[in-house]
């Protein structure tokens, strides 16, 4: 008897079931009623009652290690057939699926050229009081741009809303610190703006600001310049337009040659070979007292870009909504990681 004990063992120690069913034969075979082990305890009577001790310690040892063995089986077919369903989590990934939003693409990009040249990204709420979008930075109270056609007003009297742009955190960063200054703002605003192939009531912008002791227009032109080589690429050329904003003081818009038919003309620069990419312009000195920062020791320059924009140039877009569709076969296009 202890030798067939000794040979079963073996075999069970080796056996690999191949399929459910064949493990569910391997169980019958030796666990069930007239099985292989019921009947090895059946023929214990006959063992002489010196040896009894040690059999049925052999014996028990055996019937745990068939019924281990049939758990341990059963257990793998199970956790096979979750992975066969590509539900097994901890498979690591072959393959890198989907692809970055052009937009995160234009912001990350955006962003490197301005920290190379040693700016850092502040951030700030998207909700937010009068005070930061507007009075800061020197709005009239009566300026157009306040009216409820442009702003959404979560609240009046105290005025809540939602940013119009992100200059809002250049004020929330001179409130908290003195110069030398050189941030961007990257983030989303919102402008009360019908949807169209143009205009989105989501947006995302890149504001820029740079305050410091004898910072001059040149030091704004060379910047934005710089940025215009890296961004579309060398030979492109810019030119600066006068414009008004109410917190820079001179205030300029940028253009740029077009870079989808470089400058001959086409429907995206309405033929004229230029676009327009951001509005810029030097702090006037009425934001830097309103934050605290002494204008005669300090000058500054600001900008500001919509991504959206930039993007729609970049890749030659002609349709914003395409941004907030989420369709693959327009997402599918960009690069992956
Ligand atoms: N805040 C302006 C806008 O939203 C952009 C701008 C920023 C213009 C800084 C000049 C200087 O249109």
């Amino acid at each position: 008897m202890k030798e067939k004990i000794e040979q079963i063992l073996n075999e069970v120690k080796n056996f690999q079931a191949e399929n459910k069913e064949a493990l569910e034969n391997f169980r019958i075979t030796y666990l069930s009623k007239k099985g292989i082990i019921p009947n090895l305890f059946a023929d214990f009577k006959t063992v002489a009652p010196e040896l009894r001790k040690e059999m049925g310690m052999r014996l028990n040892e055996l019937k745990n290690t068939v019924s281990a063995k049939v758990e341990e089986q059963l257990q793998r077919f199970e956790t096979q057939s979750s992975s066969d369903a590509g539900f097994d989590m901890t498979m690591p990934a072959d393959e890198m699926k989907g692809s970055r939003h052009p937009l995160s693409i234009v912001r990350r990009d955006i962003n490197e050229i301005f920290e190379h040249l040693g700016f850092t990204i502040a951030e700030g709420p998207e909700i937010e009081d009068d005070f930061h979008v507007f009075s800061a930075l020197n709005f009239p109270p009566d300026h157009p741009a306040r009216d409820m056609q442009d702003t959404f007003f979560i609240t009046k009297n105290p005025d809540v809303l939602l940013r119009t742009h992100t200059s809002s955190i250049q004020v929330r960063t001179m409130e908290k610190q003195q110069p030398p200054i050189r941030i961007i703002a990257p983030g989303r605003v919102f402008r009360n703006e019908a949807i169209s192939a143009r205009a989105h009531c989501i947006f995302h912008q890149i504001e820029g600001l740079y305050i410091d002791e004898n910072v001059s227009f040149a030091d704004l032109k060379q910047t934005l310049y710089h940025f215009v080589q890296e961004f579309f690429g060398e030979g492109t050329k810019v030119r600066f337009r006068p414009s008004y904003f109410p917190f820079t003081e001179t205030s300029a818009e940028m253009d740029i040659s077009c870079n989808i038919c470089g400058g001959k003309g086409c429907n995206i620069c309405k033929h004229t070979g230029w676009v327009e990419i951001l509005g810029c312009g030097m702090c006037d000195p009425n934001i830097l007292i309103a934050s605290g920062i002494d204008p005669e020791k300090y000058t500054g320059f600001a900008f500001g870009m919509g991504v959206e924009r930039i993007a729609m140039l970049k890749y030659g877009i002609n349709d914003l909504r395409l941004f907030f569709e989420n369709d693959l076969k327009f997402l599918e296009q960009f690069e992956l990681s």
